[in-house]
């Protein structure tokens, strides 16, 4: 594949990204799993610089999942405390780059010290117009459906909404993703081929790309893979190409 030949005029507009294999690669060292998570920052940084240079308007970051909190207690404290780091440490590169930062997921689930660091640093640069860059926190696909099912219920029950006006737009305008559009591309790194509970109602048109390394070692190059595979793919979205 074509490492480093990304067309300028056919940049998908939104990115997703499963951020996986932190564990094995530390592993592969003889090292604490959690050395994974922290060597995966300068990762991060990686995708968000390639997207923003290339023109990426929505890059998504899956970086905790409801299924997670099942880890050890050890190393969900230890992802949590890394999460506020990254986040306190980065918000000035953040706002020079123009950077836009949102979250999605049970925010309320998560430690107060975390949700309100996000909510800190989301309001800081709510004013940025360049990349938006949302991490998914306390996230799953199914825990969204359902939140958005509860959203319309009680819309129904207020009478603001029938029960025959609920259509597929009107179901994606409860999801925590109302105000983004679609992935274009959905990008897993670590080796495994699978969507693992992630943006279940948005990836059904998304162009699926997996990448055979392991998170940490990801960098510009596999990002501009990804986005040159993309531009190699015919979107249909389940019509007939004429
Ligand atoms: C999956 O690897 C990775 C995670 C559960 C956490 C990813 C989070 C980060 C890299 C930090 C992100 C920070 C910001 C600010 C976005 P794994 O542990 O499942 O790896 P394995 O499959 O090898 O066990």
């Amino acid at each position: 594949m074509n490492t480093n030949n990304a067309q300028p005029n056919n940049i998908p507009q939104h990115v997703a990204i499963i951020m996986d294999g932190n564990g094995r690669w530390a592993k592969q060292r003889g090292w604490k799993r959690v050395m994974g998570h922290q060597n995966g920052i300068a990762a991060v940084r990686a995708a968000t610089e390639t997207a923003a240079q290339m023109g990426v308007k929505f890059l998504t970051l899956y970086a905790f999942s409801t299924e997670n909190w099942q880890r050890s207690q050890s190393e969900v404290d230890a992802l949590m405390s890394l999460l506020v780091d990254a986040i306190e440490k980065e918000v000035p590169e953040l706002q020079k780059n123009k950077v836009r930062l949102l979250a999605i997921g049970n925010m309320q689930a998560l430690p107060p010290k975390v949700a309100q660091k996000f909510e800190r640093a989301i309001a800081q640069t709510a004013g940025n117009t360049g990349l938006t860059l949302i991490i998914a926190l306390s996230y799953s696909g199914r825990w969204e459906i359902v939140d958005a099912a509860k959203r319309l219920c009680t819309k129904v029950l207020s009478k603001q909404l029938q029960p025959n006006d609920i259509t597929e737009e009107e179901f994606a305008r409860v999801l925590q993703t109302s105000a983004i559009p679609d992935p274009d591309l959905f990008i897993r790194t670590g080796g495994d081929q699978r969507i693992s509970n992630f943006l279940l109602w948005q990836l059904a048109y998304t162009e699926l790309h997996f990448a055979d390394v392991l998170w940490p070692d990801f960098r510009r190059e596999h990002f501009v893979a990804a986005i040159a595979d993309y531009q190699q793919r015919e979107r249909r979205f389940g019509k007939v190409n004429e």
